[in-house]
Parts: structure tokens; C-alpha cells; sequence
């Protein structure tokens, strides 16, 4: 019998990581995220794999010989969709469903990421799994169809969270610090109501459901903060201290006042009670990890 060394061991624990989607808000926060040290990440930006070109994701994802696949990339422009929605298609839909052949043919897990706007906000409670879907648009629509193509394999797992804000990367907190900056009132939608939800608390519950997918008992699961808002409450969060010293004012808008060239939910609440039964996981109230992601944002420049 051969003697088994610690390298040995290391080799057989340790799992490679690929992540997608590296140059975003999500995958810079998994590329971060405390893994076990053991674990090597690979972080595959849109140079290291085109998801607009389906045709060569299979290979590229081989090739990189990954254990487990996170799929963090996403064509997230909700307006921009609308004009292509056939990129849109081919990144969230075409290119989620070539990544579940790379994943089957070798058996390796692939946690993936959707979205609320797969609902239409006409529901007055909050959204379960189970809801009846029905996208107001075509990045919701190209969202529901990459969702549809990772039910297709049994070990991926769909992870549909909502309102995503970091400090690395361009979201709402820092769009709404940056206008603070310039102007002295800012009119913000107090009429859509969803979950903010921080890519480090994102990032952290992956880590953990990464260490163990066994307990998933469903395909897709609800992963959002607890506690709703309206972007208007959550700007008002976001510039308390410039509110309560008088540099600036933020002022309620409805959605009619705000027109986008792609409707949004009225409400897109998700319910995340089913992942925190199965993995124990539930993300922190967005008012408890706003601060820390509005400081760093500060501190590290807005631009
Ligand atoms: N942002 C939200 O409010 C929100 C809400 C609910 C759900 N989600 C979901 O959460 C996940 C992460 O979103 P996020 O906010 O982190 O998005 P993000 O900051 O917009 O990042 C998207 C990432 O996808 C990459 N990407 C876009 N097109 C690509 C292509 N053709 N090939 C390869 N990579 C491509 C981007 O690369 P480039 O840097 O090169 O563009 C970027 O790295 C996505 O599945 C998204 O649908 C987001």
C-alpha cells in the first residue's frame, strides 16, 4: 500500500472553482468570498468565455476542468434587452443551457443566478417558488428560459435573487451616492417594492450551500433579504447622512413619473423560507449590510 502524502490529500479536497461573470458585481464578490482554503477559483471574465457565442461554451468550460461551476455572468441590461434581445437570449438562455451539457457530461454541480424580474409584480404578497412566472420583459424573458434550461440537468440549482447592490461594481447605492454628489434633490420610484440584496451576503450563503448542494431538495430556490423596500426608502437609507444634514433631498416618485423603456414589477418580494429550511442560510436584513457596503464604496471612489 502506498503511503499517502499531504499533497495527496490536498489534491483530493480541493475542488476547482470556475466562476462566470468575473468582471461583475457578483462574481468580484465570489472571487472574495472566504472559500475554504483549499478550493481554487477560477474567474472567467467575457475575454475568458464569450456566453454570446453558445457555440463555444462547452469546450472553454471543459478545458478549464472545473468541479463545480458558478454562473455569476448575465446580460443584466433590463433596457438594453428589450432592443437585443437575441444577445440577451444567447448569454442568459443559449449559453446557460451549453454550460449544463459541460456540467452533465461530467457530472459537476453548477449553481446558477436568476432573477425576480421573472415576475410581473401583480401579486400583492410575497413571491414563492412556485408562483406563476410572467416576465414584463425581454431580460426577464431570456432569464426565464436560462432558468428553464438549468432545470434540465439535476444537479444544477438556481439561486433567484433580487435588487443585487456591492461595492464593487455599478448598482443602485453607488448611482444614488454619485447623484448626491452633484445635485441638491433626486427624484426616486417610491411605487416598486423588492428586496435589496447585498453581493457579500450573496456570496457568503454560496460558499455555504457550495460546501454541501446534497441538502437541495428543489432545483431553484428564493435567495433575498428578509425585508423589503421601495427604492425610494432604500435611497433614503442609502444618503441618511447627507438627508439628515441638509445637503440633499430625496423625493418620492410614482412609476409613471419615472418612465423606463421596460416596465418593472410593482412588487417582486421573494420569499426565501424554503433555502433557509433546506441549507439554513437566510440573508441578513439589507439595513444591517448597507452600511458596511456604503462605506467601502466611499472609501474606495465612486467613479
Ligand atoms: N443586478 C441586479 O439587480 C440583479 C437582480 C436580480 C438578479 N440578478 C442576477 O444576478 C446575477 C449577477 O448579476 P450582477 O448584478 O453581478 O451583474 P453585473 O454586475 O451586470 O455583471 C454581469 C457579468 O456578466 C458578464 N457578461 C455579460 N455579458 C457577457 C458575455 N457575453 N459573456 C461573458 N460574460 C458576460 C459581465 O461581463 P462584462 O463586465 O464584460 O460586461 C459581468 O461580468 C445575474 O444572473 C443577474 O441576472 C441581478
Amino acid at each position: 500500500m502506498g503511503i499517502i502524502t499531504l499533497s495527496d490529500m490536498i489534491q483530493r479536497t480541493s475542488r476547482r472553482i470556475l466562476i462566470t461573470g468575473a468582471t461583475g458585481q457578483l462574481g468580484r464578490e465570489l472571487l472574495r468570498a472566504k472559500w475554504p482554503k483549499t478550493d481554487q477559483l477560477i474567474g472567467f471574465g467575457r475575454t475568458d468565455l464569450d456566453l454570446g457565442d453558445p457555440g463555444s461554451v462547452r469546450q472553454q468550460v471543459l478545458d478549464a476542468s472545473p468541479d463545480l461551476i458558478i454562473n455569476a455572468a448575465a446580460f443584466t441590461g433590463v433596457d438594453a434587452a428589450e432592443t437585443d434581445e437575441a444577445t440577451a437570449h444567447r448569454v442568459n438562455a443559449d449559453s446557460v443551457g451549453e454550460l449544463v451539457k459541460a456540467a452533465s457530461s461530467k457530472g459537476i454541480t453548477l449553481i446558477h443566478f436568476s432573477t425576480d424580474y421573472v415576475f410581473d409584480g401583480s401579486n400583492s404578497d410575497w413571491y414563492y417558488e412556485e408562483d406563476r412566472v410572467s416576465p414584463l420583459g425581454a431580460y426577464g424573458r431570456t432569464k426565464r428560459a436560462g432558468e428553464e434550461a438549468a432545470a434540465s440537468y439535476e444537479n444544477a440549482l438556481t439561486l433567484r435573487t433580487s435588487w443585487v447592490y456591492g461595492a464593487l461594481g455599478n448598482n443602485f447605492v453607488r448611482t444614488m451616492l454619485r447623484l448626491a454628489d452633484g445635485r441638491d434633490s433626486i427624484g426616486v420610484v417610491a411605487d416598486q417594492i423588492g428586496c435589496p440584496s447585498a453581493t457579500v451576503d450573496l456570496a457568503k450563503a454560496v460558499v455555504d450551500i457550495a460546501s454541501d448542494s446534497s441538502r437541495s431538495t428543489q432545483p431553484l430556490y428564493h435567495l433575498a433579504s428578509p425585508e423589503p423596500a421601495s427604492w425610494f426608502q432604500f435611497a433614503r437609507a442609502i444618503l441618511e447622512e447627507k438627508i439628515d444634514n441638509g445637503r440633499v433631498q430625496v423625493n418620492p416618485l410614482t412609476t409613471a413619473e419615472f418612465p423606463t423603456p421596460t416596465a418593472r414589477p410593482a412588487n417582486s418580494r421573494l420569499d426565501s423560507t424554503a433555502i433557509n429550511r433546506d441549507f439554513g442560510i437566510g440573508l441578513p436584513r439589507w439595513t444591517t449590510t448597507l452600511p458596511t457596503v456604503r462605506d467601502e464604496i466611499l472609501r474606495t471612489g465612486l467613479s
